[in-house]
């Protein structure tokens, strides 16, 4: 047990998906795992192992932004010797080539604060995603009806973010998508030599205004789920 993480000691995968919310995280593992078993829910944030096509996965949630996923992620990866972390969620698009329920593969992710921000002072730290992973899930997308965007994404640490200038400039350097999580796994998982990536459907666009209807937000987080889990275990 840690602090935040109430499963034993075996009891979470050497793969973890990482959904923001507990409650994706719930239903991902009833609807792609075999025997899903509850390993977590101190605090509401659940996590869940079971097994997909005969390899052991572990669906927890990280909770919203990076302060939340840094626990998550440091206990995963520290305490519970998790390898491969790979974040499914959702991102505002920010190119006009971008568009909603596109999938975004997120190479790098810019940050302006992240909490392992300070150790940097002055360096600006380009966390990357693990190569295979990535390679691997673009070529799960084949065969899939969505378009595939990879490249830069940017983890905000604010949602209603009113600093237009920034996501301007972030824009104008082809930053395809923010979202609030994948800078901080990126950076953890190149600290501690693991893996991870960041798949992500654009729920909405920055530019148009435009959002995914909440009916069909199911179909898309089943695709991010589908990918992760092959790219895992190609
Ligand atoms: N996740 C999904 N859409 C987002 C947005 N517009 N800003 C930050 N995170 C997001």
């Amino acid at each position: 047990m840690t602090v935040h993480i109430g499963a034993k000691p075996g009891d979470i995968a050497e793969t973890v998906l990482l959904p923001g919310d507990p409650y994706r995280a719930k239903w991902a593992a009833e609807n792609f795992l075999d025997n899903p078993v509850l390993v977590n829910e101190v605090r509401g944030m659940l996590g869940f192992t079971g097994t997909w096509n005969g390899h052991k996965v572990t669906i927890h949630g990280s909770g919203m932004g990076m302060p939340s996923l840094s626990i998550y992620a440091n206990e995963l990866i520290r305490d519970y010797g998790a390898k491969t972390l790979i974040r499914i969620g959702s991102c505002g698009a920010m190119q006009k080539h971008v568009g909603v329920r596109d999938v975004v593969i997120a190479m790098t992710s810019s940050t302006l604060g992240s909490p392992s921000r300070g150790i940097f002072r002055d360096m600006n730290f380009a966390p990357c995603a693990d190569y295979k992973l990535l390679q691997a899930a673009v070529e799960a997308t084949k065969g899939m009806d969505v378009p595939v965007h990879v490249g830069g994404i940017y983890s905000s640490d604010t949602f209603y973010d009113e600093r237009d200038d920034l996501v301007d400039q972030l824009t104008r350097h082809g930053t395809l998508a923010v979202e609030m999580e994948a800078a901080e796994l990126y950076t953890l998982a190149n600290r501690h030599s693991v893996r991870a990536l960041a798949v992500l459907t654009v729920s909405d666009h920055l530019q148009t205004g435009e959002a995914l209807p909440s009916d069909q937000r199911e179909r898309s987080f089943g695709d991010m789920v589908e990918i992760a889990l092959k790219a895992a275990f190609t």
